[in-house]
């Protein structure tokens, strides 16, 4: 591969030339369009899990891997975390500005509308087994969303706004709804006179009998760690989100897809799998050499949950803000979990550890998280159903970006064939 005095890349195969377009991005990202590849040479590529593959351009959100950059519509993940409401947030994914006073009311004001369920949608709670995955029943309700508010299965541009903004109010009821109906415990609906956030806190937990004091500083770090998850350009369940979308499905539908993606132990199911780790760790005595040298093992399929990333070569930019959040909350409610001193010493060692210096493991977004939830009073299984409620709006914003971009057409890889040539049929008989 060389390039061209237009900069173009020149790729020789079999001793003939073909050249192929450089693309920049914005923040001088580079990549090679292989759009022709194939008509052109013959050749496809061949890239598992698409380590090397650009997906698409997009506008919402900047990645810097090296030097653990994170920005949403270029504004800095820091600033945002800190100065902002998640719902503004969620409004500027989605619509790629900070709302204005009277955009950001009028945002407000329609989740407040849209923040109950459809009446016949709480009896399928009834139904679900009391054990039942909260991710299940997340996926199974808003799939069924496209059910109650058919416009979305129409026209999947026409009432984006609306179908997002419900979406974005009625998963915090379903979220809250399923974990007290896996308690036996009555529904408490959304309040008018509370916040996005204090608003799922209150649903989660408050009692008629022990009515829940929705504290300020508990509200402000679900503010935070909502913001923290909101996007992270074409990972797992985003890209879910968007090849599902490409084929013309309805937004529920589309989340939908991403909510399962989300759910998995390498992806956002990681901060489950994290106080599961921390817990066994605890339980063996503190022994930290017994699971370093386990996750070390490539006999063992033990990995450290909350470790490592595609992306990220060095600190997760997010996981630094959620440590510190994680400090201040705890001696803010007065909690000393013994999981947290756990964490800490874990990350110390591994991040001496010549195995985890060399591949740039470093703790992710989900090492620290868990640990907030747990002082919260969120159940460990739900610790995921967190993550796709602060990712939503990034799904849906990355979503309506494909929708309408108008050179977008349905996702559909190639493969390199490696099973049996041509060979005659034999009848039963014969064999
Ligand atoms: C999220 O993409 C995103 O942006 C995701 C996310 C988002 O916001 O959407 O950031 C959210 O999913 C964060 C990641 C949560 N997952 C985990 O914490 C699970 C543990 N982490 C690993 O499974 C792993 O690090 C991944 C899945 C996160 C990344 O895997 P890659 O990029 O496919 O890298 P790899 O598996 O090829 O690992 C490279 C090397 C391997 O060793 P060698 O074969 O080179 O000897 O590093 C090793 C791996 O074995 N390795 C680990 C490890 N992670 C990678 N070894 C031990 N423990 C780990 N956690």
């Amino acid at each position: 591969m060389s390039q061209d005095n237009n900069k173009n890349a020149i790729l020789t195969i079999d001793g003939k030339n073909f050249t192929l377009p450089v693309v920049r991005g914005t923040e001088g990202d580079k990549a090679i369009d292989i759009s022709r590849l194939l008509q052109d040479t013959g050749y496809m590529t061949l890239d598992t899990g698409y380590k090397n593959t650009g997906s698409c351009r997009s506008a919402i959100t900047y990645l810097d891997g090296n030097d653990g950059i994170l920005r949403y519509r270029g504004y800095a993940i820091e600033e945002l975390a800190e100065k902002c409401l998640f719902i503004e947030v969620a409004y500027l994914l989605i619509h790629g500005h900070l709302p204005n006073k009277t955009e950001f009311d009028d945002f407000k004001y329609l989740l407040r509308r849209f923040a109950l369920l459809h009446e016949d949608m709480i009896h399928f709670f009834d139904h679900f087994p009391p054990n039942a995955p909260p991710m299940s029943i997340l996926s199974v309700m808003v799939n069924s969303l496209c059910n109650y508010y058919p416009e979305m299965s129409d026209d999947p541009l026409e009432n984006i706004n609306m179908a997002a903004t419900r979406l974005i109010s009625k998963i915090r009821t379903i979220a809250a709804f399923s974990y007290k109906k896996s308690l036996g415990h009555p529904l408490v609906y959304p309040r008018p006179d509370l916040n996005y956030c204090g608003n799922f806190l209150n649903m989660m937990f408050d009692k008629p009998v022990h009515p829940y004091e929705v504290r300020p500083e508990v509200v402000a770090a679900v503010n935070k760690l909502l913001i923290l998850h909101a996007d992270h350009e074409q990972n797992c369940s985003t890209s879910t989100v968007r090849l599902v979308g490409s084929a013309g499905v309805n937004l529920y539908a589309s989340i939908s897809a991403g909510i399962n993606a989300l759910w998995g132990p390498l992806h956002g199911g990681a901060n489950e799998a994290v106080v599961a780790m921390l817990e066994m760790i605890h339980a063996d005595g503190n022994d930290f050499k017994k699971y370093i040298d386990k996750a070390k093992d490539k006999s063992d399929p033990f990995k450290l949950s909350g470790f490592g990333h595609r992306v990220y070569k060095t600190y997760d930019p997010r996981g630094t803000i959620i440590q510190e959040a994680c400090d201040d909350l705890l001696s803010l409610l007065n909690i000393s979990d013994p999981l947290l001193d756990i964490a800490r010493q874990l990350e110390e060692i591994a991040l001496n550890d010549d195995y985890f210096i060399e591949r740039h493991l470093f703790p992710n977004v989900d090492f620290y998280s868990g640990i907030i939830y747990r002082a919260i009073g969120i159940p460990t299984n739900m610790f995921t159903v967190m993550f796709a409620l602060g990712r939503l709006p990034g799904w849906i914003a990355q979503w309506k970006e494909q929708q309408e971009d108008p050179t977008t057409k349905i996702g559909r890889p190639r493969q390199v064939y490696t099973g049996e040539v041509f060979r005659e049929f034999v009848p039963m008989k014969d064999r």
